[in-house]
């Protein structure tokens, strides 16, 4: 999924949407292909110029999910890959949370604390430009987020994930997590090129429920993002895109590869997969 790796842009030598090799044929100078690239490279800043939300998650359910997590004034959220700040913005200013977001794209991070500035919420809300696989805490929080994150990407793999999330949180605790799961598996090799996924990235919703039984999360509840939601999501990009192609610049393929991306992303929508969010208690 091509946004849950937002965070490899800011990896000088990954470039997930440029294909090096090519660029290496054309380019004797392995130095200057390297270059080129990175120039070429359209950034997730560019890719995400018109969203707020880098996930096919509605308002209306950041907003469910809060309240099934008894977000209030008091509490503390831990938002870990937060984006451009947008559900923990929202929560703040809506349930009057206090809020730690960390992403590792210093881009998204000035842009969600200047929003947090324009929101009067900067004495609650503050995101700090980090790689959350390093991140160690010496306190518990109220609730943990990772929205979208790809998580065992990340973690190795989704049980881990679940512990790492497990020890950061108060007893009790919430954990509000969103990941994509399969519809049925196996996925066919066709559909996985489509989506750049690897079947292994992602469970279906069934293995994902045992995983939290297995780790001792509760669900309180959760919510599949409608097609509505995704097309929420994916329109801005195109009209990101739009402008590249229209602009004629060199960017132009590239951003074309971008749209067919999300809209095979699009087009899985309820038939190879669903975004899921659910509201897990920790015991
Ligand atoms: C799909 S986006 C979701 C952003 C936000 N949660 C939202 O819902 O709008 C995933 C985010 O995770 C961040 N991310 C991925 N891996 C990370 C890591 N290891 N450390 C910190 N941030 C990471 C990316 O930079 C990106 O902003």
């Amino acid at each position: 999924m091509i946004e849950i790796l937002c965070a490899l842009q800011d990896k000088e030598h990954t470039n997930l949407i440029f294909d090096l090799a090519e660029v290496s044929s054309i380019y004797c100078c392995e130095s200057v292909a390297i270059w080129k690239a990175n120039k070429m490279r359209l950034s997730y800043t560019e890719i995400f110029k018109y969203s707020d939300i880098l996930n096919p998650i509605s308002q209306t359910t950041l907003f469910s999910a809060g309240k099934l997590a008894r977000l209030e004034p008091k509490k503390i959220v831990l938002d870990l890959g937060s984006g451009k700040g947008f559900p923990s913005l929202m929560w703040a200013s809506i349930f009057g949370v206090r809020v730690e977001g960390f992403d590792m794209n210093k881009k998204y991070v000035g842009y969600a604390n200047s929003r947090a500035k324009t929101l009067n919420l900067s004495h609650r809300v503050r995101f700090s430009a980090e790689d959350i696989r390093e991140l160690r805490f010496n306190r518990k929080y109220d609730v943990v987020a990772s929205l979208g994150l790809g998580v065992a990407q990340i973690y190795g793999d989704i049980s881990n994930a679940l512990e790492i999330f497990k020890t950061m949180l108060h007893k009790d605790g919430i954990l509000v997590l969103a990941e994509p799961v399969w519809l049925v598996k196996p996925i066919s090799s066709e559909v996985l090129k489509a989506l750049g996924e690897a079947e292994d990235s992602f469970l279906t919703m069934s293995e994902m429920q045992q995983l939290m039984r297995e780790a001792g999360l509760q669900a309180l509840g959760h919510f599949v993002s409608s097609k509505e939601d995704w097309e929420l999501y994916v329109r801005p990009v195109f009209i990101a895109m739009h402008e590249i192609i229209e602009s004629e610049s060199e960017l132009a393929e590239q951003a074309q590869r971008i749209m067919s991306g999300f809209k095979a992303e699009y087009d899985a929508v309820g038939q190879y997969w669903d975004m899921v969010l659910w509201v897990l208690k920790a015991s």
